[in-house]
């Protein structure tokens, strides 16, 4: 059955995996429902996605799972997609310790409601010593407010001395951003066919090879995810050189 999962060069596998998961709202509406449903047939998506890149050894699989940009959507969205993660993080919680997936988040999540962001926490700390894949979620998520933080933080190092303007390197610069202990991403894929970034990975996305998919996010499943880690595989990477 899986055709593209046997086809997979084991040795050459990518490290890290980002995905903008999209297409929900208009999966949903083709099937003539809420946009909500989308959002909860998208959990199927993610539980899915995750065992694949557990299943053949990846290791970071990053799901860009909202933005800062989406705070502005109608509070009723912002609301249900707010109780299904914390739903969803909670049940999924004693799964990602049998796979031995460890949960981190990367985002403001200052700005989550304050029940999200303490379980979102405990989950991260009742998975703390998996050695697995690592599950990364992007939420209230942007690279422009990532890298605007950086600099200020990078900023305040040389006003009180700890660094001179000189010592600043690329290196610095990623040091001081929220993904600083996770590599870049080797592949970033989109489902829902559009093809932007959507203020996703800026900085870390300079050379990751984009794959972009018209399945919408709720419908995208593990041959869907074998696909694209093998079409990856067929591409050369130069960086440059
Ligand atoms: C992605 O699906 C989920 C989030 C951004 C939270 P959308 O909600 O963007 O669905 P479309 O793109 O409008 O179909
Ligand atoms: C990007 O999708 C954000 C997430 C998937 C969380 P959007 O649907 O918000 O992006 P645009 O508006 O199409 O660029
Ligand atoms: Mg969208």
């Amino acid at each position: 059955m899986s055709e593209f999962k046997e086809k997979i060069d084991k040795s050459r596998l990518p490290k890290h995996v980002a995905i903008i998961m999209d297409g929900n709202g208009r999966w949903a509406q083709e099937r003539g429902y809420d946009r909500i449903f989308g959002h909860q047939n998208g959990v199927t998506s993610v539980r899915e996605t995750t065992e694949a890149a557990a299943e053949i050894g990846i290791g970071y699989l990053t799901l860009y799972a909202f933005s800062t940009e989406n705070w502005n959507r109608p509070q009723s969205e912002v609301d249900a997609l707010m109780e299904l993660l914390v739903d969803t993080i909670e049940k999924e919680t004693p799964t990602l310790n049998k796979n031995n997936v460890r949960l981190e988040a990367i985002g403001d999540l200052n700005r989550m409601p304050g029940s999200a962001s303490e379980k979102l926490k405990r989950c991260i700390k009742q998975t703390e010593k998996n050695t697995g894949l690592t599950l990364v979620l992007a939420l209230s998520y942007s690279s422009r407010w990532e890298i605007t933080n950086a600099v200020k933080n990078i900023c305040k190092e040389v006003e009180s001395g700890r660094l001179t303007i000189d010592e600043i390197t690329d290196e610095v610069v990623s040091r001081h951003l929220t993904t600083q202990s996770i590599p870049d991403p080797d592949l970033m894929i989109r489902t829902s066919g559009e093809e932007r970034i959507s203020n996703f990975l800026l900085w870390q996305l300079a050379y990751t090879e984009l794959y972009f998919t018209k399945v919408h996010w709720p419908a995208f499943r593990k041959e869907n995810f074998f696909q694209a880690i093998y079409e990856f595989q067929q591409r050369e990477r130069r960086f440059g050189k």
